[in-house]
């Protein structure tokens, strides 16, 4: 919204929410969320053509378009538990639209849904509408932005996509939506489409994208048994322009609301229309990405003496990807629930998160809490400075790919850590003969430093 009133002066936008506390800090000069270049926006338009309210009711009667941006998480209870979205918040907003409406709407799916949503919601919409003739037009607008790079993402976006029904009142609000987007966008970069293409294109993206993830994070186990490099089977492959360079960054596993969240919705849809051969197939992108997670923290273990029963891990990174301090389904967590239940002592440090984030990330995802683990404050540490949490370590596992791990001064940090020292690469950022030849023990994703020693072929 900030990126639409940053191009659109002739526009007036206004976020609301029903939250107080998070409206008031969008009014304050500590955004909630940290992104690149937002914060800048937001205070250059803000109480020009960016409004933050609660009111939501007289800002829904006020406005021509209204952009329903809620949370669809992952269904915690009941029917496809674990897997499907609840699309609850987006038939609540749709509820409220219909009530307090008294003039002509177009309403635009933001959220990420599950396909055929906007029949859902056009159902509620008209069965609800408290004012006769009053007409709703629903469109579905996926958002393609990843979090730390969201503002260049929405000002250069690789494409715009607006579904709608391909009637007349449909077309003309696919129209006045493009009209929008137009006013920086350049119109071949706009796809238009019908409800049910838009909705679901945005669940097969993240899917494809997470599947090449998995892909090349398969192919790192095999590497690590032949002397492959997987940096260099990524490289070789990706310059076939049929295939490309990105997403093929072998990683500790991927994280993020919404990958995971996505496939699994995915999956539910397919069993939901009787393919199992299909749900199949992509839920098995999610399997392997547990098994990558799995495999690392099993490797560290059996690297460090099959034990790391009382000693300290140095953990660098929380945040699931650099330049974001959001830490949903991050691959860190995992790893450190791991070694929690191993009752090694991790030292965490991200430049960007918080304590208090780090552990609602526990909580949420991982179930635990000082409720359920005694130790927790024991055994996980967050330090604010990068060579204090590895002061006394046996390990450094590297976990978020920082520019600023890069760069430190890793003589300094094997001076002050246990002996062997131990470096694990999460992330392939380091510059492993570096660090090697200062002493460290070092292991990576898809590498192997010393001859496996297979016979011949
Ligand atoms: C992802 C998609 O990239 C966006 O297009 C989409 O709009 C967004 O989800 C969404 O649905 O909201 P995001 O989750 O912000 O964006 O971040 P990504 O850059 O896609 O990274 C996801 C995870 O994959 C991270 O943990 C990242 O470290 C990991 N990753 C990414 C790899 O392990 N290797 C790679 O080569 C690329």
């Amino acid at each position: 919204m900030a990126i639409i009133a940053k191009n659109c002066p002739h526009i007036k936008v206004t976020v609301v929410d029903i939250s107080q506390k998070q409206i008031d800090k969008w009014n304050s000069d500590n955004l909630p969320i940290y992104e690149p270049g937002l914060d800048e926006i937001v205070k250059k338009y803000r109480g020009k053509n960016l409004f933050f309210s609660t009111d939501v009711d007289q800002e829904i009667r006020d406005a021509d378009m209204i952009f329903v941006s809620v949370n669809t998480p992952t269904k915690i209870a009941g029917i496809g538990a674990g897997r499907a979205s609840n699309i609850k918040n987006c038939e609540l907003c749709a509820r409220k639209i219909a009530e307090v409406s008294t003039t002509n709407k177009i309403v635009v799916e933001k959220s990420t849904v599950p396909v055929r949503t906007a029949h859902a919601m056009n159902r509620v919409l008209n069965a609800n509408s408290k004012s006769s003739g009053v007409t709703f037009q629903i469109l579905s607008n996926p958002e393609f932005l990843a979090e730390g790079t969201a503002v260049k993402d929405l000002t250069e976006p690789a494409r715009v996509l607006i579904g709608g029904n391909q009637d007349e009142g449909g077309l003309a609000a696919i129209q006045a939506l493009v009209d929008v987007y137009a006013n920086w966008v350049p119109r071949e970069r706009i796809i238009t489409t019908n409800l049910w293409s838009s909705e679901l294109s945005k669940l097969v993206a993240n899917a494809f994208l997470a599947q090449r993830i998995s892909s090349i994070n398969s192919i790192s186990a095999l590497c690590e048994q032949t002397n492959a490099d997987v940096s260099e089977v990524a490289n070789a492959i990706g310059t076939d322009p049929r295939i490309g360079p990105k997403f093929l960054q072998s990683s500790v596993g991927f994280g993020g609301s919404c990958f995971q969240k996505d496939i699994l919705n995915l999956v539910y849809l397919c069993e939901s229309f009787n393919l199992p051969e299909v749900a199949a197939y992509w839920q098995q992108v999610v399997t392997m990405n547990e098994y990558q997670k799995t495999r690392f923290a099993t490797n560290m273990i059996k690297k460090m003496f099959n034990t790391v029963t009382g000693k300290r891990i140095c953990v660098f990174g929380f945040a699931f990807k650099k330049d974001t301090g959001d830490t949903r389904e991050t691959a860190s967590g995992t790893i450190i629930k791991i070694m929690l239940e191993e009752a090694a002592k991790c030292a965490v440090y991200d430049p960007k998160v918080t304590r208090d984030d780090m552990l609602l990330e526990f909580k949420y995802t991982h179930g635990i809490d000082h409720g359920t683990h005694e130790r927790l404050d024991d055994l996980i540490m967050t330090e604010t400075d990068p060579y204090a949490a590895a002061k006394g370590a046996h390990a450094i596992c590297v976990m978020t790919e920082w520019d600023e791990f890069k760069s430190y001064d890793y003589e300094k940090i094997y001076a002050e850590m246990v002996k062997p020292a131990f470096i694990f690469d999460g992330r392939n950022i380091l510059d492993h003969a570096k660090l090697r030849k200062i002493g460290f023990e070092v292991y990576a994703i898809g590498k192997t430093f010393e001859d496996v020693g297979i016979s011949q072929v």
